[in-house]
């Protein structure tokens, strides 16, 4: 896929929709939603990725990726990931970064490790407000 085509920025408010859609789709994290720690990755100027960054304060959790379901295996979603972990370490390089995945070989791709000692919030939810069964899901953190 030729570079200049791709380019991630912030989710604009008719992105909105789209990604509100796929959320429930893809069954991702819709909880607490606050835009502005939403990026997109645009492919020729349509919108095919997303993900955030969310600060907890003590750390940092990337969550909500997806890709358009035509445009997966092109790296794309390695491509939003990689981003995400930028944004979280210009915001703050000391504060750790988790996620809470049914995915962990992809996370693992970018550097992050299953881990058994988390913070209670990530555990919470992974317990209670991940629809998937738990068992499934994994705690992962980054190591750069
Ligand atoms: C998971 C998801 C984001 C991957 O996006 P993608 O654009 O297809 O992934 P990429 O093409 O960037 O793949 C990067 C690497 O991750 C691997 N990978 C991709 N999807 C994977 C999956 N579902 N499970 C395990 N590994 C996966 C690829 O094999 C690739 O590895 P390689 O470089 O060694 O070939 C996408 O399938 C998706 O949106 N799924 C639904 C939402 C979801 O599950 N989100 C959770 C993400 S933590």
């Amino acid at each position: 896929m030729p570079e200049s085509r791709i380019a991630v920025c912030r989710v604009e408010k008719k992105d909105r929709p789209y990604i509100e859609e796929k959320l429930k789709k893809y069954i991702l994290d819709a909880t607490n939603i606050d835009w502005q720690q939403f990026f997109v990755l645009k492919n020729s100027g349509k919108t095919v990725a997303f993900g955030r960054v969310v600060d907890h304060g003590r750390y940092f959790e990337l969550a909500s990726l997806g890709v358009d379901y035509y445009h997966r295996g092109k790296g794309l979603g390695l491509r939003m990931l990689n981003f995400l972990i930028e944004q979280a370490r210009q915001l703050d390089c000391n504060k750790p970064i988790y996620g809470v995945t049914h995915r962990p070989s992809f996370l693992e791709k970018a550097g992050f490790e299953e881990v058994r000692a988390c913070p209670e919030d990530l555990e919470y939810k992974r317990n209670y407000i991940c629809k998937l069964d738990a068992s499934k899901i994994k705690i992962m953190k980054y190591y750069a």
